[in-house]
């Protein structure tokens, strides 16, 4: 895992956005995986601000969002389809029929779950997988003790994470208690993997991170196996862990 150290949130996420800028540059038709939340939204203004100044395309680009909350349509603002289209999508010129991400208002969720991960295999797999991390070192919603083998499922979302995302809801009983997520062999099947860490609250995560065994008690660890994985952290996600970082 190589780290980049940068100086606050800005910084990761202007250092994101240029990483992202560069492989879009280099292959047009690339597909990219995204993630939600609150780390990824400086890096898609930070897109959308270099698609309007130098006109970076995304007319070819393919992406797969990690994750969506069960029970939401993709027109209710906490949805991530919402997020998605609204922080990212609407402001470029991606073909919104080439951004996938998971139904969550669905009769059959199970058979949703099967279909996207099919979509995503049978369209070539992830060149590019963007990750946050909750916390309790989840990646996309795959909680604590989620097998390494698992494909997209269902998840029903630890109470740190109801906890954790209720700032983005009006009232913390309306955070949705399950989502579809992609599973971890899905997300470690991407051919690289970009994983943002901001902030104070994610210094414990990143401490485990790079401190811990394999462990299915903390998902994240399991990036430790793929071969091409990329951190861009913040100093106060980074403080004091003592690990060998390349300053930017
Ligand atoms: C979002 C996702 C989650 C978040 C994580 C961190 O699609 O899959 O794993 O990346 O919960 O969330 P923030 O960025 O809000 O701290």
């Amino acid at each position: 895992m190589k780290i980049i150290e940068v100086k606050d949130y800005q910084h990761m996420s202007q250092k994101a956005a240029e990483y992202i800028i560069e492989k879009v540059l280099k292959h047009p038709s690339i597909t990219l995986g995204l993630a939600t939340g609150g780390t990824p939204t400086g890096t898609y203004r930070n897109l959308i601000e270099d698609h309007q100044k130098n006109g970076t395309s995304y007319q070819n680009v393919t992406t797969f969002n990690l994750d969506e909350y069960i029970g939401l349509a993709g027109t209710d603002i906490n949805s991530y389809r919402y997020y998605m289209d609204d922080n990212f999508f609407n402001h470029i010129d991606i073909k919104k029929s080439n951004t996938f991400i998971p139904q969550g208002n669905i009769k059959n969720i199970e058979e949703e779950c099967n279909r996207y991960e099919d979509l995503i295999m049978n369209h070539g797999g992830i060149d590019l997988q963007v990750l946050g991390i909750g916390s309790n070192g989840h990646i996309g919603f795959n909680e604590p003790g989620t097998s390494f083998q698992s494909k997209t499922h269902i998840v029903k979302l630890a109470p740190s994470t109801i906890e954790a995302n209720a700032r983005f809801f009006n009232r913390p009983e309306e955070v949705p208690t399950q989502a579809i997520t992609m599973g971890i062999s899905t997300i470690m099947k991407s051919k690289e993997i970009l994983l943002l860490v901001s902030g104070e609250s994610k210094r414990n995560a990143m401490y485990q991170l790079i401190h811990s065994e394999l462990n299915e008690n903390f998902p994240a660890s399991v990036l430790k196996n793929h071969p091409c994985v990329t951190i861009i952290a913040d100093e106060a996600a980074i403080l004091d862990l003592k690990i060998p970082v390349t300053k930017k």
